[in-house]
């Protein structure tokens, strides 16, 4: 099992009731950040780990994702006949250079059973990747391609993890780990967010993951478990030990609730040199700093 990673597949089945009523016809992966949709920035961490083909495990209303990668022919036409320079710039920066495929996940039965959509999709001989995309990391290597490095390493399926404040340690998987060298832990045991007093430890699992293709043996094994959902870390827990947690460098973003999201645009906003100047004195100007 040591082919190249090529595949990736991203769970986007979630209804996004946090940010209801927009969630009502929008999908929260098609949320901005800024004048992209936040699933633009994984597909970019995607191709530049060496993927070329996307699974989205998805449910009914979520066709615009699939659309925005799509080329649009009428805009297409305009700016060929009116030779509109900047909206090509514009355009042109959406990833096309690879294929997207999609099941649907028809009950919410939790991300390990939409995992388990990708069973036909993956060879059991290949590791994949796998993206939630609700977790958006600012980094300068994107963090799959630090993941894959790991992986070309030691060959096994690689978990990110990050320390989680010890009041967040029960919304997290959580690694009980042993260190290898910096970053890099012998993951020996896992749970899927367990009671502080009962946490193996505080590095929590955020949402990139490299698993084998063998996985669907375990999901298909693993009981339902908190909130009564087939859990993506019960199944790699069977995998235990022999999972690398990857302590990864980079800053993550959490777009999953209201203020993460804020958050998010406001770090990506304060990275771009046109913005940063005005977002800063209005910051200031908001808050009487
Ligand atoms: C999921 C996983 C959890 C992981 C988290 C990272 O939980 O089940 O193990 O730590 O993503 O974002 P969710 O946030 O979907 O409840």
């Amino acid at each position: 099992m040591s082919k190249k990673i090529r595949k990736a597949v991203i769970p986007v089945a979630g209804l996004g009731t946090r940010f209801l009523p927009y969630t009502k016809a929008i999908p929260k992966e098609m949320l901005p950040i800024i004048d992209v949709p936040s699933i633009h920035i994984i597909i970019e961490e995607a191709l530049a780990a060496g993927i070329d083909s996307v699974l989205f495990v998805t449910t009914r209303e979520k066709h615009s994702l699939q659309d925005y990668f799509d080329k649009h022919h009428q805009l297409e036409n305009i700016i060929e006949k009116e030779d509109k320079k900047e909206l090509r710039e514009q355009l042109d920066r959406i990833p096309h250079n690879f294929k997207i495929y999609s099941v649907r996940q028809i009950e919410a039965r939790g991300l390990g059973d939409a995992i388990y959509h990708a069973k036909d999709y993956i060879n059991p001989d290949e590791h994949f990747a796998v993206f939630l995309p609700d977790d958006l990391i600012i980094s300068k290597v994107p963090v799959m391609k630090q993941m894959v490095k790991v992986y070309d390493e030691f060959k096994r399926t690689v978990v990110a993890v990050e320390r989680v404040p010890k009041n967040k340690v029960s919304s997290y998987g959580i690694i009980k780990a042993k260190k290898i060298r910096e970053r890099i832990y012998a993951a020996e045991d896992m749970q899927e967010k367990p009671p502080l007093k009962e946490a193996f430890s505080n590095l929590g699992i955020v949402g990139r993951y490299i698993l084998p293709g063998t996985i669907f043996e375990n999901i298909a094994k693993t009981k339902p478990g908190v909130k009564g959902e087939i859990q993506i870390t019960d199944a790699i827990k069977m995998l235990t030990p022999g999972v690398i947690g990857y302590e990864f460098e980079g800053l993550r973003c959490d777009t999953g609730n209201k203020f993460g999201y804020i958050q998010t645009v406001l770090r990506y906003a304060a990275m771009d040199k046109n913005m940063k100047g005005d977002l800063k004195k209005e910051v200031k100007k908001l808050f009487n700093l």
